[in-house]
């Protein structure tokens, strides 16, 4: 009586049915600006709250229900949209999307997921050779980075516990001495870094935060001093969280410096290249991640720099076997003797139970679009974060923050009248307001700054211009009306 609600190849029909006729309005609501503007409240007057009908509405009536739904979404494909790390999803990871969702395979056992099990192994290893790995490296895929930066950190915290107090965290708990450990990373480094540092009981107090050089990549003179303190305090450097490709700058921190500096304090070396680690696939810009391969572990993210729909992240670990530090074992789930018997698990790997097999998207478009095509899509998002840098330099009122290293531009309109900073939270808030763009912003040493984080290789130069004329003609408004 409900096999029609449920995927078989009998109903495969009346999937792709539902499938089709979802997608076209889709394609016919899809925003034509970057955002419709339309503020929270207006939202909430707007979209149904009959959430749970009592009885199924007809498709039709369902989708008028979801029009809105899609007029209100930021259209990630449009060149205005230009503001995170939140990239367009290639048409390859929207299908394996469909795929891995009508598969609906649990990655916890191998009994949930036999070949997508396998396949995340391999593209696993892949990676860790990617990232100059040896042989007995591993990798797990994660929700994203916020989840692998926290896994760094936790194996940080419990190899600094059990190699400098003998303490097994897992069994005991945290000892008194856990006060006394500490994880350094860059002022720009992500936030990350601090809600672990609280979330692994250490309090975000125990991060301490090293100076950047002009172009915001970590200074190692600043570090080695940094760590000098700590050790006439006797605090203990667990981890340096290196980053590859900060949030506002994409700027990379010197990765063999900082190693070297790591291994002489035996200090535990977490590098975040969330988005840092598209680069692998770039022919400009590979060699800036050299030294990435002396990490002990490694944040990587699919639905930043590689086009993945969200969520698609990952985590490397240099030795796998310090993945046992995860490991508990479930008698329903992974059995010792599966263990034993040679039958692979990657529930031991992960913090989350239930996983999604998002490896799956990442495999398909790798297949379909090859490793030439990806790396000058890539190459083309950081040729623009150049163009757009020049013309910012050429046009005052704008001011550029920092050369871009890679794809993120921070820039300012800079006022001899008006108050800059109310100046540029106003005109980003202006742009989204009206639909006409949506751009990023931060705060660099106390000056508000707007913010271009180029991800998307459709746009163009053209387009890049058009945008930065919108944000000069808009400035200027503004400023007149200030
Ligand atoms: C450098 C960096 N690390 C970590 C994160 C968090 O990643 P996620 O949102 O995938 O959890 C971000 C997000 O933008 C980031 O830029």
């Amino acid at each position: 009586m409900f096999e029609k609600e449920f995927f078989s190849p009998e109903s495969a029909q009346l999937y792709h049915d539902l499938l089709r006729r979802t997608l076209a309005v889709v394609q016919s609501a899809w925003p034509a600006g970057p955002y419709s503007g339309c503020s929270a409240q207006e939202l909430r007057r707007q979209l149904s709250d009959d959430l749970l009908p009592a009885e199924g509405l007809p498709l039709d009536e369902v989708l008028a229900r979801l029009r809105p739904l899609v007029e209100h979404s930021i259209a990630l494909s449009h060149p205005y949209t230009i503001a995170h790390l939140h990239s367009p999803p290639l048409l390859a990871s929207l299908a394996a999307e469909a795929v891995l969702s009508t598969l609906n395979q649990s990655m916890d056992s191998f009994d949930q997921a036999p070949a997508a099990t396998v396949l995340e192994l391999q593209l696993g290893e892949w990676l860790c050779r990617e990232a100059g790995y040896a042989g007995e490296a591993g990798a797990v895929f994660t929700s994203g980075a916020t989840q692998s930066n926290f896994m760094g950190l936790l194996l940080a915290r419990d190899s600094a516990l059990a190699t400098r107090f003998n303490c097994d965290a897992r069994r005991e708990g945290l000892p008194p001495e856990a006060r006394r450990l500490r994880f350094l990373c860059s002022e720009v480094a992500h936030f990350t870094v601090e809600k672990s540092a609280y979330q692994l009981g250490l309090g975000s107090e125990a991060v301490i935060k090293v100076p950047v050089d002009a172009g915001f990549r970590m200074l190692p003179g600043a570090l080695r001093d940094k760590l000098e303190e700590l050790r006439q305090q006797a605090l203990v450097p667990a981890a340096i969280v290196a980053t590859a490709g900060t949030t506002d700058f994409g700027s990379i921190d010197p990765l063999a410096e900082i190693a070297a500096l790591a291994r002489g304090d035996a200090s535990w070396l977490h590098v975040d290249a969330a988005y840092g680690s598209a680069l692998l696939l770039s022919r400009s810009h590979r060699h800036l991640l050299r030294g990435l391969e002396l990490a002990d572990s490694i944040s990587m993210d699919f639905h930043k720099g590689f086009w993945q729909a969200i969520s698609c992240g990952a985590f490397l670990l240099r030795d796998a076997t310090r993945f046992q530090h995860l490991e508990l074992h479930a008698d329903y789930l992974n059995p010792v003797a599966h263990a034993a018997s040679g039958i692979p698990n990657l529930v031991d790997r992960s913090l989350a139970t239930t996983r999604r097999f998002d490896a799956l998207k990442l495999w398909f478009s790798f297949q379909l679009l090859g490793r030439e095509n990806l790396g000058a899509m890539l190459d083309h998002t950081l040729q623009l974060a150049g163009f757009a840098a020049e013309w910012i330099e050429r046009h005052p009122p704008l001011q550029l923050l920092h050369p871009p290293e890679t794809g993120c531009v921070v820039f300012r309109y800079r006022s001899e009248k008006a108050d800059s900073n109310r100046l540029n939270a106003a005109l980003r808030q202006h742009l989204f307001d009206r639909g006409l763009a949506v751009l990023g912003h931060t705060v660099v040493r106390g000056q508000q700054c707007l913010k271009l984080t180029c991800l998307n290789p459709t746009v163009t130069q053209a387009a890049l211009t058009a945008l930065l004329e919108t944000v000069v003609a808009q400035g200027r408004e503004l400023e007149a009306g200030d």
